[in-house]
Order: structure tokens, then C-alpha cells, then sequence
């Protein structure tokens, strides 16, 4: 169903190899106005070679083209130094509705990835510490980045590299034990650790003496000590106890939780082979990997006090991950500050030779911002993410006391519109923008949000309903000029996905879904869907269509489409 590429193979069997299928498929576009057809095909390029003029080679081709009219194709105007394409509506929409109604929610699918695995590092947040933004904004984008690589035909696999080791724990074992109690703890693990974390701080200016019993723990924990490692333990599970509430509401699960502790005894191989491969010089003390070649700093993997660092666990984890998932594509989602340290990190596998280190990409975002500054801290007080889609939730449940009150299952409801929202607001913008948090900003069903088109399907459900349609009833006869816009925006599913995933960017699917959403509700606001005449059941299956599609794109996002709200 790609008329891109039928158009451009038709022309190309006419200019006799002046310009390959490719090309042609490349200079196609989209004419302004509905009067010049579907596609124009400019003559300016060939003008060049063939040394004729633009107009004259847009007669000349429209009029051999004239054969071509068939099952797709109407009639091909020239125009000026453009030959227009006319597609046969009636038949396009009988085949686009049939292949969407026939494949459900497998439209779109693409075998790109023939079962090989992409391992996505996502999430990714650190023990006893607040859940950031920064978090969420991983979280989110690949968590859609996963489903979009599936239906793409890849085995994905999830892995949350939580941060879970390093001689901050020595400190927080200092801490508790002076200062803690587990009542205290286990009531709110992540502001109660967080604050014996500041507490240690804090104290340790006028005691200079925690520190060093700080780091008396942290080397009772690498060797091993059962009281230490019991605590680091407890306070790695009441931490993620707390993380998994927000993986709960956003309905998402991980394949690994091997965090940088995993790492600990499979970093002393990759210093080795480091070593061997003679790659390894010394700096101050320090071992640090050259990147010169690459016009990055030297990559430090291990301090003069022979302790290892972030990157070295990071190296250790890749050929890990190598190893047990052979990828073919490994994804790192995280911030934008990381840059240099994912350069760093693939630049020096390659210097190992790995040839999987191509497969080594660091997919950034930018930052969440409030009133235009960093959000992670608010008058001193941190912001729980978890909050904020409780607050989210909240707020969409309101709106359904206020709208909608004899709603049925309206706790899930709010929940899948409350997340949904947040989740939206993130992935509608390219990931490198910086985006400015706003609640009601997230939630308002006008406008350019999740609710809004998980409204619009809810109105496609409740036509569905009224109608009494029955999927698979009856032939699609459809003179489909008034449908043309909405036909236009559901034969765009598969480019668009192709696009995401070429970019690794979830913000193509919701760009469409909302222009696949503003052309449906136009389409509603024109036409009397319901109306008992010839093509009613043929719309009926155009509004079922658009239902599967819409549900699909916001399912690639990891949000929800409830059937009414
Ligand atoms: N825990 C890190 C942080 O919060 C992110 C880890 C990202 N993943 C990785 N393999 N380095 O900054």
C-alpha cells in the first residue's frame, strides 16, 4: 500500500534510467491543495539532463502515463513543470480499510529486526536516592522505544541498570547506624535515607572522623561483611519497593535488574584484557585509556587507589551484555549530560576491537523543566516523581467527577488518562528538547495531549457502539472524498513507524497519532457518521480502523486507551 513507490516505479519505467525508483520515491511530494491530486512528481531535476524544459517533460510523461491508469490510478495531469497523480479513491480506501481491518493491530508491523535482540538500557535510577525527572523521561522513552523496536520485529531486552553501588553506601551505613531506626526507614525509604544521607554531610564538616568510618563500611561491604551487606541489601530492596510503585502505574516490567553492584566481580577480566591489549597507561597513579584518536579526554578505569569507576562498570557491562544476548543494536537512554561518557565508552571497545561496539548507542533527551529551571528539587524539598502522577491521577479523576460522573471503572480510568498525559507530554516533543512541566497543560482534552486523543478514540468506540457495528460485516463502498484526509493520515502508519525507529524517536508516533486524531474529529464535526444511508457501514469501518490505529500508536507509547472516558 505504498503509492509513494508504485507512483515512482511507473515513472521510472518511463524515463528509461535517468533517475533510479530511489530517487524518484525521494522527490515525490505532497501536493498543497486537494485540486492537484495526491502526489506531483517535479520535472526539474530531469529538465537538467535532458536539457528540455521542465513543462514540456511533464506533457510529454503525463501523457505516455495515460496506460497507466488501473485499479490505483484515476488520471495524471501535468501542471506546470509537475505531473499530478490522481489516486482511484474508491478502490484505495477499499484496500487500505480491508488490510487494516484484516491485520488489526499487527498494521504497521514491520520485519526489520528478524528476531535479533536490542538490548535498551532504561530507568536506571540510583539507590536511596529520589526517583528524578531524568528518570521518568528514561523511563518513558524507552519503555516506547522497546515496544516500537518489537513491532519492528526485534527481541527486545529491558534492562534497569539501577545505581546500587559505590562509597556513598559506606556513608549511608554510617549514618543509619548513628542516626536511623528501621520504623523510620521502612515508612519512607527514599526521603528518610536520603535525609540520613544529608545528615551524614552535614555532620562530617565539624566530625571529620565519619568519614573515614564511612569508608571503613563501604570496605567492610566490598569484603563482604554480613552486617553491611544485609543493610546495603535492605535499603536496595525498600528503594526499589518504592521505584516499582511508579513501574506499576505506568503498567511496565523490566527483563534485568543487574544494576552496577552485578558488575562487581566481572570488571577485573576487562581491566586485563585492557592491559593486554596494551591500552592501558598510567596517570598520576591512575589507569586511563588514550582516546586522543577520537579527540575525547582519556577514559579513567581505575583510580591510584586502585578503585574502579561509572565507566568501568559500564565496559564490563557491555561485553556482558554482548555476551549474554548477542545484540545486534545495544541502547543507552540516558540524559544528555552523559554524552562524553558514552563516547568514552564506545570509543574505547572499539579500541579493543570488538566489532559489536558499532551496535554501542547513546540515545539522549534534554531536560523537564519548571517555570524554565531544572526540575528535580523544589524549595529545598524533593520532588517525588511518584507524586506527580498521583497529582496527574488526581486531577484526571476530577475531571471525570466533573464531565463524565456515572463512569464505569473510573479509578482505572483515571489512572490510564492520569499517566497517559504525563507519559504524552514527554514523548510529543523531539527527546532533545527541554520541556516545560505543567499539570493542566497535560490533561486538557483540547489541544495537543494524551487525553485528547484518547478521547477521540473513546468518541470512535462510542460510534462503533451506537451503530451497532459489527467487525467484518459487509464490502467497503466508499466514494471516500470526504474520508480522503483521514485515509491519507491511516496510510501514513507504517512510514511513520519506520521513521521512529530509524531515529529512535517515540515523537513521530504521537505527532501522528494527534494528526490521525485532529483529521478524524474534522471528518466527525463534517459528517453524519450515523446517518442510515449507502455507506454507513462502510464509514462505521473506517471508524473501527482509525480506532485500531490510534489504540496501536498509543499502545507504541506505553499508554492506554480506555473505550470510554
Ligand atoms: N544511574 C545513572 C544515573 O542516574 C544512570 C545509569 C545509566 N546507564 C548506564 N549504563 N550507565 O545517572
Amino acid at each position: 500500500m505504498e503509492y509513494v513507490k508504485l507512483y515512482s516505479e511507473l515513472l521510472a519505467a518511463e524515463i528509461g534510467g535517468l533517475l533510479t525508483c530511489n530517487e524518484i520515491e525521494r522527490l515525490i511530494e505532497k501536493p498543497k491543495f486537494l485540486h492537484q491530486g495526491d502526489m506531483a512528481f517535479p520535472c526539474f531535476q530531469l529538465a537538467k539532463t535532458m536539457r528540455k524544459p521542465p513543462a514540456a517533460i511533464a506533457k510529454d510523461l503525463s501523457s505516455r502515463l495515460q496506460h497507466q491508469i488501473n485499479g490505483s490510478f484515476n488520471r495524471f495531469e501535468a501542471a506546470g513543470g509537475y505531473i499530478n497523480a490522481f489516486l482511484n479513491k474508491a478502490n484505495v480506501v477499499k484496500e487500505l480499510l480491508n488490510e487494516i481491518l484484516q491485520k488489526k493491530n499487527r498494521y504497521g508491523d514491520l520485519d526489520l529486526g528478524e528476531s535479533q535482540a536490542v538490548t535498551i538500557d532504561l530507568s536506571s535510577p540510583n539507590i536511596a536516592k529520589p526517583f528524578s525527572m531524568g528518570h521518568l523521561r528514561s523511563t518513558v522513552i524507552g519503555n516506547s522505544l522497546s515496544l516500537i523496536y518489537e513491532k519492528c520485529g526485534y527481541r527486545t531486552v529491558k534492562i534497569n541498570h539501577l545505581g546500587d553501588w559505590g562509597t556513598q553506601f559506606g556513608k549511608l551505613i554510617t549514618a543509619y547506624k548513628l542516626w536511623g531506626t528501621e520504623e523510620k526507614v521502612k515508612a519512607e525509604p527514599i526521603q528518610e535515607l536520603l535525609a540520613l544521607y544529608i545528615k551524614f554531610h552535614e555532620a562530617a564538616e565539624s566530625q571529620p572522623q565519619l568519614e573515614q568510618e564511612g569508608r571503613d563500611w563501604f570496605r567492610r561491604l566490598e569484603n563482604g561483611n554480613t552486617e553491611a551487606l544485609e543493610l546495603w541489601k535492605w535499603f536496595k530492596d525498600e528503594s526499589l519497593k518504592e521505584f516499582k510503585k511508579i513501574y506499576d502505574l505506568m503498567g511496565m516490567e523490566f527483563d534485568s535488574y543487574a544494576g552496577e553492584a552485578f558488575y562487581n566481580d566481572k570488571m577485573e577480566p576487562t581491566v586485563e584484557m585492557l592491559r593486554e591489549k596494551g591500552l592501558l597507561e598510567d596517570s598520576d597513579g591512575a589507569q586511563v585509556v588514550n582516546l586522543d584518536e577520537y579527540e575525547l579526554p582519556p577514559c579513567l578505569i581505575k583510580k591510584s587507589d586502585g578503585a574502579t569507576l561509572y565507566a568501568t562498570r559500564d565496559l564490563a557491562a557491555a561485553r556482558y551484555r554482548f555476551e549474554e544476548y548477542s545484540f545486534v543494536k545495544s541502547l543507552y537512554v540516558v540524559g544528555n549530560e552523559q554524552s562524553l561518557h558514552f563516547k568514552q565508552i564506545k570509543s574505547v571497545l572499539a579500541k579493543m576491537d570488538f566489532p559489536w561496539a558499532d551496535g554501542i548507542i547513546h540515545v539522549p533527551f534534554g531536560m523537564m523543566l519548571k517555570d524554565g529551571k531544572k526540575m528535580s528539587t523544589r524549595k529545598g524539598k524533593v520532588v517525588l516523581l511518584e507524586n506527580v502522577l498521583q497529582d496527574s491521577i488526581k486531577l484526571a479523576e476530577k475531571n471525570i467527577e466533573d464531565k463524565n460522573p456515572s463512569l464505569a471503572n473510573k479509578t482505572d480510568i483515571a489512572v490510564m488518562v492520569g499517566t497517559g498525559a504525563v507519559v504524552f507530554h514527554d514523548l510529543k516533543n523531539f527527546r532533545m528538547n527541554d520541556i516545560e512541566f505543567s499539570l493542566e497543560d497535560m490533561l486538557k482534552v483540547e489541544g495537543e495531549t494524551g487525553p485528547y486523543v484518547q478521547y477521540t478514540n473513546a468518541r470512535a468506540q462510542s460510534l462503533l457502539r451506537k451503530g451497532a457495528f459489527e467487525a467484518g460485516s459487509g464490502e467497503v463502498n466508499l466514494a471516500a472524498d470526504r474520508e480522503w484526509a483521514v485515509l491519507t493520515e491511516l496510510q501514513a502508519f507504517p512510514d511513520t513507524i519506520k521513521r521512529a525507529i530509524e531515529k529512535n524517536d517515540p515523537s513521530q508516533i504521537a505527532k501522528y497519532v494527534l494528526n490521525l486524531s485532529q483529521a478524524f474529529n474534522k471528518y466527525y464535526g463534517e459528517v453524519k457518521i450515523l446517518e442510515d444511508d449507502a455507506e454507513k457501514n462502510a464509514r462505521l469501518q473506517l471508524v473501527h480502523s482509525v480506532s485500531i490505529v490510534l489504540e496501536e500508536g498509543l499502545r507504541l507509547l506505553g499508554i492506554k486507551a480506555p473505550k470510554e472516558m
